[in-house]
């Protein structure tokens, strides 16, 4: 049967907030409940197709044509863009560093703000991903407008500290202006990642956030876990590197209330 797919971008200007490392494990977690996923790169850090392919395997994508840069740049179907990752219901669409240009690429064409959106028309017509996960690089320009275009709700990871939460009125402002060209786009919620215990920082973050007008703010926290980095070192999502690791478990978590509160919001 023809699944309804839900995208979702993972999207923040502050560069580090927990974007990648987040949505390659929420991605992982879904599969693993059963859900198809799809993962697409947006950013030319490559960070999300290094969590799951080799890094030769990722500079072949790079160099090559099979990824979203030369999709974007060609204004095609993203169709043929999809690789398979080592595990079972969960496909992703490399980047490029050559994503680097993308603004510029933009600029000449018609109709920018909604390329990746057209793009991904076939894909969620087939039926075939309950989910497509995007993630956004750390800007706010035409290119993370058209993620944000191509997506039915945005999460946004924000880092428990000072400077986490600096500029955080200027994404929501961003996504403000995003919803007078695609007004269905919803704020999933925000997940406060990277906390340390020891800082004590958590409160002060719930705090601020609280400030902000009809924010929901995920349950589940993600607090610093040195396994994600060797993790990520690896290749793999932390609960296939480490199982009992405890962001594993958080993950999950996260994973659950995601589908719970994309199943709240029809
Ligand atoms: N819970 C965590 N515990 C420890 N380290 C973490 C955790 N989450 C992320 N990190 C590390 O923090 C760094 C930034 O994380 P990540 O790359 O996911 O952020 P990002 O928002 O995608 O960054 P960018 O804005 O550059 O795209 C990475 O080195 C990652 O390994
Ligand atoms: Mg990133």
């Amino acid at each position: 049967m023809a699944k309804q797919t839900k995208t979702i971008a993972f999207a923040n200007n502050k560069g580090g907030s927990g974007k990648t490392t987040t949505c390659a494990n929420v991605g992982y977690s879904l599969s693993t409940l059963g859900k198809k996923v799809l993962l697409i790169d947006g950013d030319m850090q490559m960070n999300l197709s290094l969590s799951f392919c080799p890094e030769e395997q990722v500079l072949e994508f790079a160099a090559g044509e099979n990824n979203l840069y030369h999709a974007i740049r060609q204004e095609e179907d993203l169709t043929g863009y999809v690789v398979h990752t080592p595990y079972e219901n969960l496909d992703l669409i490399p980047s490029s560093t050559l994503m680097s240009g993308i603004e510029y690429e933009l600029f000449a064409k018609r109709q920018r703000e909604t390329i990746l959106s057209n793009g991904l028309e076939k894909i969620k017509e087939n039926g075939k991903y309950d989910y497509i996960l995007i993630d956004a690089p750390p800007t706010l320009g035409g290119w993370v407008t058209n993620i944000l275009c191509a997506s039915d709700f945005v999460i946004l990871p924000v880092e428990a500290s000072p400077w986490g939460l600096f500029g955080l009125a200027n994404m929501f402002e961003f996504l403000e202006n995003v919803r007078k060209i695609a007004p269905s786009l919803k704020l999933l919620g925000v997940v406060i990642t990277k906390m340390d215990a020891r800082k004590n920082y958590g409160k002060q973050t719930l705090e601020v956030l609280g400030e902000f007008e009809d924010v929901t703010v995920f349950d589940t926290v993600i607090r610093v876990d040195s396994e994600i980095e060797w993790a990520q070192d690896n290749s793999r999502p932390v609960m296939v590197y480490k199982k009992s690791a405890r962001s594993a478990g958080e993950y999950l978590a996260l994973a659950k209330e995601v589908e719970k509160n994309v199943r709240r919001s029809r």
